[in-house]
């Protein structure tokens, strides 16, 4: 099981409390810094799960940590009707929610407020549902796995995007740098939460990556499961599915 890693070390409160409070704060900031942080490859990264989504031609998607709603809003390319993002910081989801009425899609997305570890919704009814950076901020990954699996429908794709630790050597060299001195000193410059962007990179570097995360997958049910390294490896795509 993934180290817990909470953004506030002095604090008593539970990861899910100090996550929400930590994207409440960086709600207004995050679309700009998470640009800047990855280069701007994380829309590329989105696309191809658009792509593989599209693939299954769902007819509605669920979106779990859909923070300010980039992937929910891309996923409106795909066939489906009915697009819910459904997250746990009311923040993140207001400047969700205003992206959305400003692209006039309020019809297909609705956003939600949730906790992926309780699921709101009965059991069999997503076609398609995906989550992108969120699974490393849940604080009981098999709980949220448990409820995922629940509620898509046998058939259905569950597709995750997270950060993943590179193989090679020297890529992992270069990529350890990065994430340990400039994401925290970007933060740092940048951020109203000086910490946010410190518990960003680690909770990436213990987070478990490929056939780890693979496996614990297919322990909680999931068939036909996958994954692609994106990028040398500094971010990988999981697919999925339920008998
Ligand atoms: C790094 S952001 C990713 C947002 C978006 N999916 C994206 O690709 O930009 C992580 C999101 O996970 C949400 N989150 C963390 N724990 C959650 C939980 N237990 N249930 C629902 N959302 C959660 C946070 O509030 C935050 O908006």
């Amino acid at each position: 099981m993934s180290k817990k890693v909470k953004p506030y070390k002095d604090s008593e409160a539970t990861k899910k409390a100090q996550v929400t409070k930590m994207f409440d704060t960086i709600s207004k900031e995050y679309d700009g810094l998470n640009r800047v942080i990855s280069f701007g490859i994380d829309v590329k990264w989105r696309k191809k799960v658009v792509e593989l989504v599209k693939q299954k031609q769902p007819e509605n998607i669920l979106d779990i940590a859909t923070g300010t709603g980039d992937l929910a809003i891309n996923l409106t390319e795909t066939s489906a009707k009915e697009i819910i993002g459904l997250d746990i910081s009311d923040g993140m989801l207001e400047v969700g929610r205003q992206k959305i009425s400003d692209k006039k899609l309020d019809s297909v997305i609705s956003m939600v407020i949730g906790d992926s570890e309780d699921l709101p919704f009965e059991a069999n009814t997503f076609d398609a549902i995906t989550v992108a950076f969120g699974v490393r901020n849940f604080e009981n990954l098999e709980k949220g796995l448990t409820e995922i699996l629940r509620v898509l429908k046998p058939d259905g794709i569950f597709v995750i995007l997270e950060t993943s630790v590179p193989t090679n050597p020297v890529f992992k060299l270069g990529y350890n740098a990065y994430s340990k001195f400039m994401l925290p000193a970007i933060g740092k410059l940048f951020s109203r939460d000086r910490v946010a962007y410190k518990y960003l990179s680690e909770s990436a570097s213990v987070f478990p990556y490929g056939e780890q995360l693979n496996n614990i997958l297919r322990k909680i049910g999931f068939i036909n499961v996958e994954h692609k390294p994106q990028t040398m490896g500094v971010a990988t795509i999981y697919t999925a599915s339920k008998a």
